[in-house]
């Protein structure tokens, strides 16, 4: 038996910690969960860590197999503290009733889901949210989700997904914000207020979970579930922002990641659980275990067995182990045997319970369970805010000579390719429960849009996918079979401009998606070439959920629109966008590397003792040989149907000290003939630190819609907060020194000033 590493008194006293924190807030709530724990036996307790995946049909009979009998037996035995993947108000009352009726104590379940990027009505993924830079937009999607998520039964989701992502072969950098700790605060900020509201128990939210904590996005190699290798530096200044902002946004839980860090699993690491989380930010919800991640210590070779993996997690503060069936049973005898200290147990049920609490779940444990969704599934206020959100997504690559927008009348249009009449692949991966091919497809949306629909022709082209449903299936993309080609090639010739549309199916990324290739797969370059053969005129819509390697594409198409997989809406979403009904506005939240030989590529990185100032500089520096070192398409970077330009640039001060604000401001104009949306960005570099210093860090953005010829004065505050980082101290501290800062449309344009810190 693995003996207890931690000395017994610091974990008491930060059991202490957590628990006083809940009771210092004041409400009769800690009196309740206390009084409840009085009353609970050990087994009891042990059974609320436990979180089963549903495995039945609630309504139906349970099948045979150990588990699901024993999930069965347990749930009556009130020895079961939550469930996920259960969903729909009768399941979920069938399961509720289950629980409550038989047990002792008749405590509540609490059923959790992947509502990621919408339940029913689906928004873009949460790159393409990203894309937004609109904090209002990433609101919404969030509190729709959850008004559907809550009226079908459930009380919880596992989102939002934070962590930074820089690494485009890591399939899930689609269910975040990107590569950037600052917009992925803001983001992250965002969802969980979308989600949870302002009130727990208001029956239109739902219980958020700031997933994966932490460092996930450091996967090596970007390759799903591999080890995150990185330092103290990193892991303060660019994993955890995002993670902060939820916990200082009142997140309700946390989810460990199945990595590693520097390792120790993440799910058995008392660094970031305790020290961190529950310690310097007084995190008062709950951990949950990622799926199984408990017992994958086993494998990760720290735990020989299921209960060396519980004691390493309960100790560590994971509260909730999802599926690794480590908890219970084996914690009971633990305690009994004086293994485990019964406060470590009492400390994870104490929070546990309290989030039920908060929800009301013991006021009236089928409160989601009454809802009438007919009236909220899909309604056309739903979709309405899906197509809103879905074009503010939408990022402009390209377009040269303006061939875009299009226009509606008198132009033969021929949209050809396999994704664009594909009702699936909007919706994306991790799709809450959106039905199959449910999306607006790009050629509808086109349809919808003009009047004489003859204008608008579609060729399929090649088959580029075939889409299995069931979990755990690859996507079969189609190498060989050309049949179509030379349709497509003809309607191309025939049309006054082609909208192409290539990309990802939306299985190509998610979960267990990682690639070492992000190219166009399949027939799509072939496709592409033979097109760009016949038509100088050509759109590419790019359908994907990461950044790709599209060289090619960018040097030799007219226009390349980044949609993304925009979610119910896309098609219509797309059509505003490519006939000007919308002038796009967003901007990208990772950048397009030139090859995958780039990746990791972030506009963030470090100076390097040899930096390579440009692409042909002295070979001994920190560059490629054969490939450039800057992206195809830079961090922040994306156009408007208009043009903006910057002027003016002013600083309130050369020398702040601290308590100081700095007032930064510019002038922006729109120059073009069209009315528009910029995001303006701010970014700063600290030239010299007690540790090395990002290159550019964004600060603040704004954005702000000038009509045609306006002029706006934009302003910004920087306060010396701003300037933190995690220090060679070991504190958030701003270091006195030169400062550059810039203001400008994306991360590597912008006019430049600086100041001192004094
Ligand atoms: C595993 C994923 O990593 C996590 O994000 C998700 O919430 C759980 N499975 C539950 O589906």
């Amino acid at each position: 038996m693995l003996k207890n590493t931690f000395s017994a008194i610091l974990i008491i006293g930060l059991v202490m910690v957590g628990s006083s924190a809940i009771m210092a807030k004041g409400d009769d709530i800690s009196n309740k969960v206390e009084d409840l724990i009085s009353r609970m036996t050990l087994e009891e307790k042990v059974g609320q860590l436990q979180q089963y995946s549903t495995r039945w049909e609630m309504t139906g009979p349970v099948p045979d197999g150990k588990v699901a009998q024993e999930m069965h037996k347990n749930i009556k035995d009130g020895l079961a503290g939550s469930m996920l993947n259960i969903a729909g108000a009768e399941a979920t009352r069938k399961a509720q009733e289950m629980a409550v009726n038989n047990s002792r104590l008749g405590i509540p379940m609490i059923f959790g889901y992947d509502v990621v990027h919408g339940y029913k009505t689906i928004f873009p993924i949460p790159l393409a949210a990203a894309a937004s830079w609109d904090v209002e937009a990433v609101k919404t999607s969030a509190r729709v989700a959850a008004k559907e998520a809550a009226a079908d039964g459930l009380h919880w989701t596992f989102a939002p997904m934070v962590d930074i992502s820089r690494d485009a072969r890591w399939g899930r950098v689609m269910e975040g914000a990107g590569e950037d700790p600052y917009l992925g605060s803001v983001m992250a900020k965002a969802q969980v207020e979308g989600f949870q509201g302002g009130d727990l128990t208001d029956e239109t939210t739902i219980a958020a979970c700031a997933k994966h904590f932490a460092a996930y996005g450091f996967v090596e190699g970007g390759r799903d579930y591999n080890i995150a290798d990185i330092g103290e530096s990193t892991l303060r200044n660019v994993v955890l922002p995002p993670c902060k902002a939820c916990s200082d946004a009142g997140v309700a839980t946390f989810m460990n990641s199945f990595n590693e860090v520097d390792g120790i699993p993440a799910t058995g690491n008392a660094h970031l659980l305790r020290d961190i989380l529950k310690g310097e930010w007084g995190f008062d919800g709950f951990v949950v275990s990622d799926w199984a991640s408990i017992d994958e210590m086993r494998f990760h070779g720290v735990a020989a067995n299921k209960s060396e993996a519980a004691l390493l997690a309960i100790t560590a503060g994971s509260d909730m182990d999802m599926e690794g069936h480590c908890y219970f049973p084996n914690l009971i005898g633990m305690v009994e045997k004086g293994e485990v200290d019964e406060a470590l147990i009492d400390d994870a049920v104490r929070r546990i319970l309290t989030i039920k609490f908060r929800l009301g779940l013991f006021d009236d444990p089928y409160r989601y369970c009454n809802q009438n969704v007919e009236e909220v599934f899909l309604s056309a206020e739903h979709l309405e805010k899906a197509r809103d959100v879905a074009r503010k997504s939408i990022v402009l690559l390209k377009n040269e000579n303006q061939l875009l927008p299009l226009s509606k009348e008198n132009k033969k249009i021929a949209v050809i390719g396999d994704l664009a009449d594909d009702k699936d692949t909007p919706l994306g991966n991790w799709r809450g429960r959106g039905g199959r091919n449910m999306a607006v497809s790009l050629l509808e949306g086109l349809q919808n849009a003009v009047e004489n629909k003859s204008l608008v022709t579609f060729e399929q082209g090649p088959v580029f996918a075939e889409n299995l449903p069931q979990f755990g299936t690859l996507v079969q993309i189609n190498e060989t079979d050309r049949t179509g080609l030379t349709e497509a090639v003809e309607a191309a010739k025939d049309a006054d401009v082609v909208v192409l549309a290539l990309g990802e199916n939306c299985f190509q990324s998610g979960e267990a998606r990682s690639q070492s290739e992000i190219g166009l797969k399949g027939l799509q370059q072939e496709l592409l070439e033979a097109v760009c053969a016949v038509n100088k005129n050509v759109v590419v819509v790019l359908m994907n959920g990461r950044p790709m390697a599209i060289s090619w594409m960018a040097e030799h198409v007219s226009a390349i629109v980044e949609s993304w997989h925009l979610g119910s809406e896309a098609g219509n979403a797309i059509a505003d966008v490519l006939f000007g009904d919308y002038n796009p506005s967003g901007k990208l939240p990772m950048s397009f590397p030139r090859t995958v030989g780039q990746c990791p590529i972030y506009y963030n990185h470090k100076n390097t003792g040899r930096p390579a100032e440009n692409e042909e500089d002295y070979m001994f520096t920190t560059r490629y040989v054969d490939e450039k070192v800057s992206p195809l398409f830079s961090f922040g970077y994306g156009l408007s149907y208009t043009t903006f330009d910057y002027s003016g640039l002013e600083l309130s001060n050369r020398d702040i000290t601290k308590g100081d604000t700095l007032k930064v401001a510019v002038n922006l104009k729109n120059t073009g003939e069209m009315d528009g949306t910029e995001v303006v960005q701010l970014y700063i570099r600290d030239l010299v630190g007690s540790v090395t210093r990002p290159v550019k860090e964004l600060k603040n953005f704004k954005k702000v819609f000038l009509k045609s010829g306006e002029t706006k004065k934009i302003e910004f505050e920087l306060t010396v907060e701003d300037l933190t980082f995690y220090s060679k101290k070991g504190v958030w501290e701003a270091e006195p020194g030169e400062f550059h800062l810039w203001v400008g449309t994306n991360s590597s344009e912008g006019l430049q000033s600086q100041f001192y810190l004094k």
